[in-house]
């Protein structure tokens, strides 16, 4: 069971086109039930998370910046933002970690996910989704039913990027 958990991390892909098919609220709502159990610092919980459903919202956030686009032929939009007021030092992180629980949950669902850069649109963004001034959106995530299966990523090799006790001291072989 924990080689098959472990394989399931692993087989996670960013997916830019999706079916047309849209996913329920039901599954929506199961999704962000499981972001909420995230770790954040001083469990502050400072997310919000807008579901985008409409097509001129969800057409205006694939606007933002070229690499938004795969946000225009999925069903669904979410907005990951934090309060930067309740978690000032850790909201980027706590956002990041919900973000990653929603496409790992969407994973386990047959649904796929791809994350969409927003930390360089911010008032841009707030303005289409009407986030006040206090909510960072940290991420955007285009949500649907899989319509490619991508190859994995290349990833560096462990001995690349680990070290024992000291920065640059070999731990693998
Ligand atoms: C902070 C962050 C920003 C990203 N921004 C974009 C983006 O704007 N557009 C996009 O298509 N993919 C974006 N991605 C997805 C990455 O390109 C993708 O995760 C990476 O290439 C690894 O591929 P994989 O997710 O399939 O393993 C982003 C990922 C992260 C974590």
């Amino acid at each position: 069971m924990s080689e098959e958990l472990l394989n399931f991390l692993i087989s996670r892909r960013s997916i830019r086109k999706f079916r047309p098919d849209p996913v329920p609220d039901e599954l929506i709502l199961k999704i962000l039930d499981v972001a909420r159990y995230a770790p954040s610092a001083r469990n502050s919980q400072p997310w919000v998370f807008i579901v985008v459903k409409d097509p001129e919202i969800k057409k205006k956030l694939a606007n933002v910046h070229v690499w938004a686009k795969p946000l225009e032929n999925a069903p669904v939009g979410i907005v990951v933002a934090c309060n930067t007021e309740v978690s000032p030092e850790s909201y980027q992180v706590d956002c990041a970690n919900a973000t990653m629980q929603i496409m790992l949950a969407a994973h386990a669902l047959g649904l796929g996910t791809v994350w969409l850069q927003t930390l360089r649109n911010i008032s841009e963004i707030q303005g289409i989704v009407g986030l006040p001034k206090n909510y960072v959106p940290v991420a955007m995530l285009a949500l649907g039913y899989p319509d490619e299966r991508p190859s994995p990523k290349k990833r560096k090799e462990l001995k690349e990027i680990v070290y024992l006790n000291r920065y640059g001291s070999v731990f693998v072989g």
